[in-house]
């Protein structure tokens, strides 16, 4: 038995979409907060479990019978260390045999540090390392799908604006990631491992704002911006303050060098290359966006 926890979210969902296209239903776990959210999984005989990160307890009896977890990791701006070391400890004490977490990826000895995401993934990891469970570490790039939160709406736009110069992030559809997680998962030989997941490539927002002139047929200009400006865009768009901080520690880590890695891992496990950054903001023109 498979469980994936998040399944009603972006990340999760897509694992057990992938998932239900290479083994039966009443293999799959969905592990939900709600189950209503849930029930068009249920119809399709997927087990679904109600847990919570922060519920000790209800973790536990989900993870009864279950071989491999599929750890996504808890929303920023929660207490991810408490969430996180919950769901790996429950897996350990109910006889869970593989652990697999995904966490952000970074570089190895990187300077980049946001609280809430790197220094809980690397506490997380290290739990995990050290719990005596199989484990396997895979380290996302940036979700092709947070752009529009970086720099608003594709189809919208007029300039691309963000405070990032000429520094590349090399990202992947999160479906794609969920793919990538359900081959690895059903798969034998990920034990103990840890894998950087990105694109084939790395697009700077100049990149970007180019793409997006080739796909509507207007010019899009890049305009970097200065951080502050940035920030202040953001907030008049409506966005609380340590939202827009929180787009401009992207921004950080890209220019630190953090985001651009180009690894063979995806591609290996997607068997085939990740879909171009093109393809993908391609999507936003379409009529139903
Ligand atoms: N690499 C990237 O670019 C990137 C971007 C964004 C996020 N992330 C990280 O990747 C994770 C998955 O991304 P996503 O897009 O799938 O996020 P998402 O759509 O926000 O989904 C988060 C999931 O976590 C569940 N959840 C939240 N709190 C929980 C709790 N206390 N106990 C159990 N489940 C809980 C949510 O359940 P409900 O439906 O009940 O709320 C939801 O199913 C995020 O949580 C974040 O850590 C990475």
């Amino acid at each position: 038995m498979i469980l994936v926890t998040g399944a009603t979210g972006g990340l999760g969902r897509s694992t057990v979409d992938a998932l239900l296209k290479k083994m039966p239903a009443k293999e799959i776990t969905a592990l939900v907060r709600d189950s209503e959210k849930a029930a068009d999984l249920k119809e399709k005989e997927v087990v679904v479990k109600e847990g919570d990160y922060f519920n000790y307890q209800s973790l536990l009896k989900a993870f009864e019978g279950v071989e491999k977890v599929v750890l996504i990791s808890a929303p920023t701006f929660t207490d991810r260390i408490t969430q996180q070391t919950n769901v790996i400890n429950a897996a350990k004490e109910a006889g869970v045999s593989h652990v697999i977490y995904t966490g952000i990826q970074r570089k190895k000895d990187g300077s980049w540090i946001v609280p809430m995401v790197t220094e809980s993934d690397k506490i997380t990891e290290q739990l995990l390392i050290e719990s005596g469970l199989n484990y396997t570490i895979v380290l996302n790039n940036v979700y092709a799908d947070v752009i529009p939160f970086f720099i608003g709406n594709p189809a919208a736009i007029s300039e691309v604006k963000y405070p990032s110069g000429d520094a590349k992030i090399s990202f992947v559809a999160r479906e794609e990631f969920a793919e990538a997680l359900a081959n690895l998962v059903i798969q034998n030989g990920h034990e103990n491992k840890i894998y950087t997941l990105s694109n084939s490539e790395a697009w700077s927002f100049a990149d970007i704002a180019e793409i997006l002139t080739e796909i509507s047929g207007r010019k899009i200009d890049f305009i970097n911006v200065s951080k502050d400006q940035y920030i202040s865009l953001k907030e008049k768009e409506g966005y609380p303050k340590p939202a827009a901080e929180f787009a401009v520690e992207w921004a950080n880590a890209a220019l630190a060098g953090e985001l651009d890695e180009i690894n063979p891992a995806l591609e290996i496990l997607l068997g085939r290359r990740p879909s171009s950054l093109k393809d993908f903001l391609k999507r936003y023109f379409q009529p139903e966006n």
